[in-house]
């Protein structure tokens, strides 16, 4: 690691915090709080430079839409250059509603329904990627009833062990639900090879997320690769190599990626084999661009704690409280001094929080803070427990901005719960 640390979208500018051209206060005094902003140019600037390492080799960024889907970042990174890997209809949908193109797009997930199995091999995605025989079989189906070859993928469980992971996060080990395992790939392989509905066009892995050493990578792209050349010797069309996401984001004092490391490792074998390198990151792509807005409502010394009570909790961010995530947190201006806090939100539980036992700058109530590093799996796992009406979105592009999710109202949280009821005879 010790790679060049990308360009940082938030600075602070006579003593206020600013995104690009736009301090955050004026963001928060028109659009409200909670909010969540992004950084359009982080976007562009972590797109090209993975973009430009990756250049030896023919490739393709498809952004995992899984860590932010909202349109309005989607048509910044479409506009950049990037394609999309989807893991449902919905991903499916909003790919195509941000304007990617059908065979710039590959989906993926562990339990697609018959469904949305259907539907991507209608939309002409370019690969589907296949997690099972069982799957297999029904792509298998619904290519012969639709009269297409469906271009598929096969995502293998590497059985690589991540050091340090978040268990919730860690995804190619053996015995995670994720992939084809292993042992079954020559089988399932095998019943690919010989049906006329399917094309083995890919292969596809994806070792863990947060990879803050670079080194699972390597076993992966090796076991993978030594299977890609098994499969080609058994006549398998293989035009992609899918090395998966995972390149990690600076939530605190970790070292920037190294990309030109990264590169060494996938670049060369995608080479040798003569196939069409693909990439799946989200996080890297878009954590860093992103903050939450929150102000404090409360400041409340309770049995030994000193609580700052905040407008945003565990529905904006669930990351501290799922796994124990870091997320550094600063006053948008600082009034001086520090002191050590539990940093809550108001949801009725006792896992509402967003940092404990933290030294940061003193907060008082109406004061604004901003959660860094909230751009990936942050809006997206929102929840509305409580009946809290989700946060807008907010894109910053220069010295300008626009909100590109408009905050939910109490009526959207109501509209779908029926009025009179239909009722039927069971
Ligand atoms: N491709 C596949 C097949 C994946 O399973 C994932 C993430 C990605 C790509 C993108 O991974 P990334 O580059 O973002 O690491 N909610 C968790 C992260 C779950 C990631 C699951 N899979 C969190 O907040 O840390």
């Amino acid at each position: 690691m010790g790679a060049r640390v990308l360009g940082q979208p938030y600075e602070r500018r006579d003593g206020t915090l600013w995104c690009e051209g736009v301090p955050l206060e004026a963001i928060a005094a028109a659009a409200g709080t909670p909010a969540y902003v992004y950084s359009a140019n982080a976007l562009r600037e972590r797109y090209r430079a993975l973009d430009a390492v990756l250049a030896g080799v023919p490739h393709r960024i498809h952004y995992s839409l899984k860590a932010n889907s909202s349109r309005g970042l989607l048509r910044v990174l479409r506009d950049a250059g990037c394609r999309a890997d989807v893991v449902s209809g919905g991903e499916l949908l909003r790919a195509r509603r941000a304007g990617f193109a059908p065979d710039d797009i590959i989906f993926g997930g562990v339990g697609k329904t018959r469904a949305e199995i259907r539907a991507g091999i209608e939309a002409g995605v370019l690969l589907l990627n296949v997690e099972s025989g069982a799957e297999l079989e029904i792509v298998e189906e619904e290519a012969k009833a639709l009269g297409v070859r469906a271009r598929i993928a096969f995502r293998v469980n590497p059985e690589v062990h991540v050091a340090n992971a978040h268990e919730f996060i860690a995804t190619g080990s053996r015995g995670h639900k994720f992939g084809i395992p292993w042992g079954d790939v020559p089988a399932v392989a095998a019943r690919a090879l010989a049906s006329p509905h399917v094309e083995l066009a890919g292969l596809d892995m994806h070792v863990g997320s947060q990879l803050t050493s670079l080194e699972p990578y390597v076993d992966g792209v090796s076991r993978l690769a030594q299977l890609a050349r098994d499969l080609q010797r058994q006549g398998a069309p293989l035009r992609y190599f899918d090395a998966g996401g995972g390149l990690p984001a600076r939530y605190d004092a970790e070292e920037a990626p190294d990309l030109a490391r990264f590169a060494q490792i996938v670049v060369p074998v995608a080479a040798s084999l003569g196939l069409e390198l693909i990439v799946e990151p989200g996080r890297f792509v878009v954590a860093e661009s992103g903050a939450l807005l929150t102000r404090v409502l409360y400041r409340k010394p309770s049995g030994g704690t000193d609580f700052v009570i905040c407008d945003a909790g565990m529905s904006e961010l669930l990351r501290p409280s799922h796994y124990d995530a870091y997320h550094a947190i600063e006053a948008v201006r600082p009034r001086g001094g520090t002191s050590m806090v539990d940093v809550v939100g108001p949801i009725c539980e006792t896992g509402d929080f967003l940092a404990r036992d933290r030294a940061m700058d003193d907060a008082r109530p109406g004061d604004l803070l901003a959660v860094r590093t909230t751009g990936a799996y942050g809006y997206v796992m929102a929840l509305t427990y409580n009946t809290r009406p989700r946060a807008p979105e907010v894109l910053v592009d220069g010295t300008r901005w626009a909100v590109i999710t408009r905050r939910e109202t109490m009526d959207d949280l109501v509209r779908l719960e029926a009025e009179t009821l239909e009722w039927t005879e069971g």
